[in-house]
């Protein structure tokens, strides 16, 4: 397990050794809660331990618990809000160790109620009434405690083990107090880190998916001229790389894009105008998101087809680079693909098998993520090209994973993926290669079949509510309810065979 220092301390000297433009967009290594400033900074907070890998654009940051939950226990989250004031932190610790709380995870970072900090932590319970008894607790001395629990089966030694998940679609709008990191918040390394004008221009912009909620319309962002010149020295450089080494499915979909969301060399897409866009395509929506999302809520919304995309974009005196996923790197590297069918399919199935996963098979399928969505090659005809957003809008790496003899390339294999680590600072050593968006689908639900949860799931596009089928009556209803196309798919069949 490496502590934040540890792995903070090798991700910047790995960045320094390797810096290139434009990396994927997040490869950074983040770890544990992020310390408390001023008075509460005071206070050591290392009861938690986590490893966040943040992977291109969108997230992954993998979320792992200190220790296995214990089958007995109800794996729970407390999320809270204190004032900042001298000794508050250890008042909270103070509260946590007389209730003797096996925690496994606390984070903190400032809230957006002034001088206050917004904490999360995780604990094992014993039982519901444990859980009562904390949150009576945490009430009288804390502000706006939000419980979140397992998931709740008909079999409470079930519940004990699966993780909480969403399931409708507005319940995404929790993910708004999740930011593990916010927009204005620079690492020391970040081109951005002393420019005070910057983070203040990226929290105003970050403020914007804090306030966002499901069913509203986003509010535009007014682009500076300095922003959107940035976005164009990006833009320009990508668009001659995409003719040769994007996948058709991209360059099919890039001009729709001009024509329809204002994609131009002078203008950086509104998010609102690109999810409608998207949405009319294969049914994703994209919504704003302030910062860095753990892999478990990025890749939970997956299920209801919705895709968290940063909106402010890296810092002018280095348009060819940044540590972290910006709006160059969603719009230009991510957004394309959501409005292809199949890849919208497959990327859904990811969603899908994240809910409820154990720590373990998350792992697994960020790195499915990781060596797809962010860094996979795609075969056409002879030829190889790539549709990974992390390739996409990297003009060094769009070119070295075609081009380059050195890293190896092998078929697209889920099991091969999911157990194979992958560098954050530097370019892959392996790519993986499918022969189709519609085979990865199939492969990985296959695979996904192995992961270690006591039921299935669909997701109800009619509700946009996720249905949960752990036992025989909910899968009759689903089966009655798929009845009338399956009848319907064969009328079709029996006309065409008649003609
Ligand atoms: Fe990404």
């Amino acid at each position: 397990m490496q502590s934040r220092a540890t792995i903070r301390r090798a991700a910047v000297a790995a960045t320094a050794a390797t810096r290139r433009p434009t990396q994927c967009s997040a490869p950074l290594l983040v770890g544990a809660a992020h310390s408390v400033r001023r008075s509460v900074a005071a206070a050591s907070v290392n009861v938690f331990s986590r490893v966040s890998v943040r992977g291109m654009a969108t997230p992954p940051v993998f979320t792992k618990h200190a220790e296995p939950p214990k089958p007995e226990t109800i794996k729970t989250s407390l999320f809270f809000t204190i004032k900042d004031k001298v000794g508050a932190l250890d008042d909270v610790l103070a509260h946590i160790r007389r209730l003797k709380l096996s925690l496994t995870r606390i984070e903190s970072r400032p809230s957006k109620m002034s001088g206050a900090y917004d904490f999360y932590i995780d604990f094992e319970a014993q039982n519901k009434a444990q859980v009562d008894n904390v949150v009576d607790r945490f009430r009288t001395f804390v502000e706006d405690v939000k419980v979140i629990t397992g998931y709740e089966s008909e079999n409470p030694g079930e519940a004990a083990n699966v993780p909480w998940f969403p399931r409708k679609i507005a319940d995404l709008d929790t993910y708004v107090d999740h930011t593990i990191t916010y927009g204005a918040e620079l690492d020391a390394d970040h081109p951005g880190f002393k420019d005070e004008e910057y983070r203040q221009r990226r929290a105003e912009i970050a403020a914007i998916a804090q306030k966002f909620r499901h069913g509203e319309i986003c509010p535009r962002v007014e682009y500076t001229p300095t922003e959107t010149k940035t976005w164009g020295v990006v833009y320009n450089k990508l668009m001659k790389l995409y003719e040769t080494n994007a996948c058709k499915e991209h360059r099919f979909i890039f001009p729709l894009l001009v024509q329809n969301c204002g994609f131009s060399e002078n203008n950086i897409p509104q998010i609102d105008d690109v999810s409608r866009f998207v949405k009319e395509c294969t049914g994703w929506t994209i919504r704003p998101v302030a910062g860095l999302l753990s892999s478990r809520d990025f890749f939970n919304a997956f299920a209801f087809r919705v895709f968290h995309n940063t909106q402010y974009i890296r810092h002018h005196s280095e348009p060819l680079y940044t540590p972290e996923p910006d709006v160059c790197h969603e719009i230009l590297g991510h957004v394309p693909l959501y409005c292809d069918p199949d890849f919208a399919d497959f990327a859904q199935e990811l969603g899908l098998a994240s809910l409820g996963a154990s720590d373990a098979d998350l792992e697994k399928l960020s790195r499915i993520y990781w060596y797809t969505i962010e860094f996979g090659l795609l075969k056409e005809g002879d030829e190889l090209k790539a549709y990974g957003a992390g390739l996409l809008s990297s003009f060094g790496e769009l070119e070295y994973c075609i081009s380059s003899p050195e890293p190896k390339r092998l078929p697209f294999d889920p099991e091969i993926c999911a157990n194979t680590p992958f560098p954050i600072t530097k370019y892959q050593e392996v790519y993986f290669i499918a022969e189709s968006f519609k085979d990865m689908k199939e492969r990985v639900k296959t695979y996904f079949e192995g992961f270690n949860r006591p039921f299935q799931v669909r997701y109800n596009p009619y509700t946009q509510q996720i249905e949960v089928l752990d036992n025989k009556d909910k899968i009759l209803k689903y089966a009655h309810s798929i009845q009338g196309d399956m009848s319907r798919l064969s009328d079709a069949l029996d006309k065409i065979l008649q003609k």
